[in-house]
């Protein structure tokens, strides 16, 4: 990769059109935002100062700053603002902001670059503490904790001018704009009736995004929990109404308020995940024929039945297969499972984890630390169940598919995959019924973001109460009726060993 190229990456440096920025700010002004003081933390070349003078003429100060010495020449040549060289990570922007005591507008278009690519090209362009809040759990500890810089740049933001007042109007990935949204109203900041105004940023910026122009008002007249969502620049009014209510985010709130009542917590239907082994290369095979089993590796392996499942992958739900040639070792039917007793049930397999127990004890994610060898995670007795509804959270598609049993064996999924457990195929269809009822393809719709790369969550499923759905339609008997009894754990049993 050439300087050039890296820099524009490390730099997140996609420098706004001046047609693009005037826009923007003709928004702001139809918004009723009034700028005596504007700032653009990372100015770039300055075409946000460029129309932000001419739109706002009766500004007192115009401040710019960016990393780049030639840019800020530029900017520094083309508007009248004030224009500094400086690092939005160390620079003192308490001492800037203390030069005007009202309403502050800060504009612009950060960086678009997340951690991950920095870490990829060994850039320190990062703040210095960059696992932010909001990253807990097994995300955090799996490392897996990405963010993009941006985002960190609008909570600073935000937190400035908790201090003050003013908007926030920002050019971010929409996914950013509800980040920053649900931070704010999680933490109950003062911010007004936000916006979210979608750009194409393929046309301005030649990126495959999906951007928007973001306006946070922080305190500034009454605080509120809505955002509206425009579809243009140009668009006279808002198309939806993006919430917060019951803890999370709302794509439709005016949808999910008429709805409300099929939300609640399930209690007889747990959304699972599949299970995480970490060790695809081992862990996952393809049966090419009878008594033909190939690893990850290439390796053709000869494994008794006992511990192997048959297996679907995300794609495999999205594309709606309903047959797998491939299977999975499970080598426990809970977790923490003492491991030892395959050594009897199943020498070929003991003798083949044996052989691979370099790559499996080298997993580094901490949980399995202190665990049984060669253990595996998201497994209990729902892993067991015959019958499935299962929806991959890893596709755009969003499709909920009735998975069967394949050659007398209960299907399992890798973690990418969330399913209900059913132990009967007529339970499952009536699961799958509930499921794809008007009602509930409207509750998924009032909740669900289509622009996020995984719009499908554990938190969005967890939301729905099938049992209130089921007595919505009339179908409370029927409910009840697969619902009354334990379904335990026999099923485990019969199944592995
Ligand atoms: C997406 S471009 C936008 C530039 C300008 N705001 C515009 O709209 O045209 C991001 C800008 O952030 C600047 N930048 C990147 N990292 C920075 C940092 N740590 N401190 C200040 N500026 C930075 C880059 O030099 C680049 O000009």
């Amino acid at each position: 990769m050439g300087t050039k190229n890296r820099d524009t990456w490390q730099y997140g440096d996609f420098q706004t059109p001046v047609e693009l920025a005037s826009e923007v700010c003709a928004v702001l002004t139809r918004l009723g935002i009034k700028a005596s003081a504007i700032l653009e933390p990372t100015c770039g070349r300055g075409a946000f100062l460029v129309a932000a003078a001419s739109q706002f003429p009766q500004n007192h100060i115009l401040l710019g700053v960016d990393i780049n010495s030639d840019y800020v020449k530029e900017a520094q040549l083309r508007s009248p603002a004030q224009v500094e060289q400086g690092d939005f990570f160390t620079t003192d922007w308490q001492r800037i902001l203390n030069r005007y005591y009202g309403s502050w507008l800060i504009l612009g278009n950060p960086p678009w670059v997340t951690n991950a690519d920095l870490g990829l090209l060994n850039s320190t362009n990062l703040p210095a503490k960059s696992n932010f809040q909001g990253y807990q759990g097994l995300d955090a500890i799996t490392g897996k904790a990405n963010f993009d810089i941006s985002e960190w740049m609008l909570l600073q933001q935000l937190s400035w001018l908790k201090e003050r007042s003013g908007w926030i109007a920002m050019l971010v990935k929409t996914s950013v704009a509800r980040k920053v949204l649900r931070q704010a109203w999680k933490h109950c900041d003062p911010v007004g009736r936000a916006v979210i105004v979608k750009i194409d940023a393929m046309r301005h910026f030649g990126a495959a995004v999906d951007a928007c122009l973001f306006v946070l008002p922080v305190n500034i007249g009454r605080t509120s929990r809505d955002c509206d969502v425009y579809p243009a620049l140009n668009a006279p009014a808002p198309t939806a109404t993006i919430g917060f209510h019951d803890g999370m985010l709302i794509a439709d709130v005016d949808l999910y308020v008429d709805l409300h009542d099929l939300t609640g917590v399930n209690t007889n239907y747990v959304w699972r995940s599949g299970i995480k082994h970490d060790c695809s290369k081992i862990m996952e095979l393809a049966c090419l024929a009878k008594n033909e089993i190939l690893n990850g590796n290439g390796d053709f392996v000869d494994l008794e039945p006992t511990y192997l499942f048959p297996m679907f992958k995300s794609s495999d739900v999205a594309k709606g297969r309903t047959s797998t040639n491939r299977v999975m070792i499970v080598t426990q039917r809970e977790i923490g499972e003492d491991t030892s007793l395959i050594e009897s049930a199943a020498p070929k397999t003991w003798a083949y984890l044996l052989s691979h127990a370099t790559a499996l004890d080298r997993r580094g994610s901490i949980i399995y630390k202190k665990k049984p060898r060669f253990s595996i995670f998201g497994v209990g007795s729902y892993t067991f169940a015959p019958w499935k509804i299962a929806v991959s959270g890893f596709y755009k598609d969003v499709r909920f598919l009735k998975i069967a049993p394949v050659g007398g064996k209960p299907v399992v999924f890798d973690d990418t995959i969330y399913f209900l457990p059913c132990w009967s195929e007529e339970e499952a269809d009536f699961v799958l019924a509930l499921i794809q009822s008007d009602p509930c393809q409207k509750l998924i719709k009032s909740m669900i973001f289509h622009d996020e790369k995984r719009p499908i969550t554990a938190e969005l499923l967890k939301r729905i109460s099938l049992e209130r759905i089921a007595k919505y339609l009339g179908m409370a008997t029927e409910y009840r009726r697969y619902t009354a009894s334990e379904k335990l754990d026999q099923y485990s049993l019969e199944f592995v060993v």
